[in-house]
């Protein structure tokens, strides 16, 4: 691709972002974007910048993340007091300045760094599939995550979660005191079955090819520099969620899921009720190791039951197909609309299920499966 079709196609991606995940969400990232769409310097700088084999279409997510951190790491530059909300000036020329003084630390961090969002908001969504999937259960649980990034969602048990429909309270599940409080609203016409409460899992594991430590500073940083600003209480939401997971870690392994998925699953305690799940991960692995992903634990529920949750775009999980694909068309230009699927081995024999879709990040969920209850 010529270096002018390259630019090109990056203004698209800014442009397309704009329109559909950041419009109504994140208004500093929508502005942003759109004028980064016409600005062929700073395109030229972010081609230049993303490292040759990144897939094309994350890079301007990663360029997002690498200027934030830059603002996080300087919080008094007046930049930082509008990602902040504090201030409502043009970002376009702080944003450039920063460029031309950090450029080269936005550089490094788009070389060496990936988009590792970890999204509590997601844990609203995991509650309802986790209760789905535990119906009939009565052993302990074993939650094993997918590219977790920090792990943060293994701790879904800790948080509140509050379901709501047009406006009205339906019902709140978690701890009452918790400091991670979620709300996702429940759209369609079906109402999920919504479990009285999550239960406390046995194990909290995970795979990731680059864990984050909870524990290190500099790397929950870049959890928060993943994070869109202008979403009210999403920064204070993540730092609640670190501090729980902070208290007892999870056993996060360094490793790839293509390749080093089989022997982890292997060393779960073979009398819990193990829930593999993997919430926006698949998309980063292509199509021959997503296969080999779902094939490995194929081969290991073929051997003990478990379950597979995913919340992925349908595209990423071809296995859960049974469901009407207009339903995604009711939701144009609210986030990416993701697929909740269930993957169910019970005495070697395999099910699977659609049971949802979502707003990526939990804010609603459109139940799909009837007779659930
Ligand atoms: C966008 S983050 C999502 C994190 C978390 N699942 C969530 O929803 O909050 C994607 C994660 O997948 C991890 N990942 C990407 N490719 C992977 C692979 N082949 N094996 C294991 N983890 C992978 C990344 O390192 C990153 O932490």
């Amino acid at each position: 691709m010529s270096e002018r079709d390259a630019i090109e196609e990056l203004s698209d991606l800014f442009v397309f972002l704009a329109d559909n995940d950041f419009a109504g969400y994140s208004p500093l990232y929508e502005q942003i974007a759109r004028a980064v769409a016409t600005d062929r310097e700073l395109l030229g700088f972010i081609a230049a910048a993303a490292n040759p084999n990144a897939r094309r279409g994350r890079v301007p997510v990663l360029f997002f993340a690498a200027t934030h951190d830059r603002v996080l790491a300087s919080p008094d530059r007046a930049i930082a007091a509008i990602y902040r909300g504090e201030s409502h000036v043009d970002p376009m020329p702080l944003l450039r300045e920063l460029i031309e003084r950090d450029g080269s630390a936005v550089i490094d961090n788009m070389r060496t760094r990936s988009v590792q969002t970890n999204e509590v908001g997601r844990s609203a969504i995991l509650s309802l599939a986790f209760g789905r999937s535990q119906r009939n259960v009565t052993t302990q649980t074993a939650l094993f995550e997918i590219g977790p990034s920090a792990g943060l969602n293994l701790y879904l048990d800790r948080f509140h979660i509050d379901f709501t429909r047009n406006g009205n309270m339906v019902a709140g599940i978690g701890p009452d005191d918790a400091n991670v409080r979620l709300e996702c609203e429940l759209r369609g016409p079906v109402t999920p079955a919504i479990p009285t409460e999550i239960s406390t899992p046995n194990s909290r594991r995970g795979l990731d090819v680059n864990p984050i430590d909870v524990m290190n500073d500099s790397e929950c940083r870049w959890l928060q520099a993943c994070l869109w600003p202008g979403i009210p209480d999403r920064p204070e939401r993540l730092a609640a969620a670190i501090d729980v997971a902070r208290m007892s870690p999870p056993q996060l392994l360094a490793g790839d899921a293509v390749t080093d998925l089989h022997s982890a699953l292997t060393s779960i305690e073979p009398t819990d009720h193990l829930i593999v799940f993997s919430t926006w991960a698949l998309a980063y692995i292509d199509t021959n190791g997503r296969d080999a992903v779902i094939k490995t634990i194929d081969s290991v529920g073929a051997e003990r039951d478990l379950d597979i949750v995913t919340f992925e775009e349908p595209r990423f999980t071809p296995w859960v197909s049974n469901f009407d694909p207009s339903v995604f068309g009711l939701y144009e230009g609210e986030g990416t609309p993701t697929l909740l699927g269930l993957r169910s081995w019970r005495g070697g024999i395999c099910t699977t299920t659609a049971l949802a879709v979502a707003h990526p990040h939990g804010r609603w969920i459109h139940w799909l499966e009837e007779n659930h209850g």
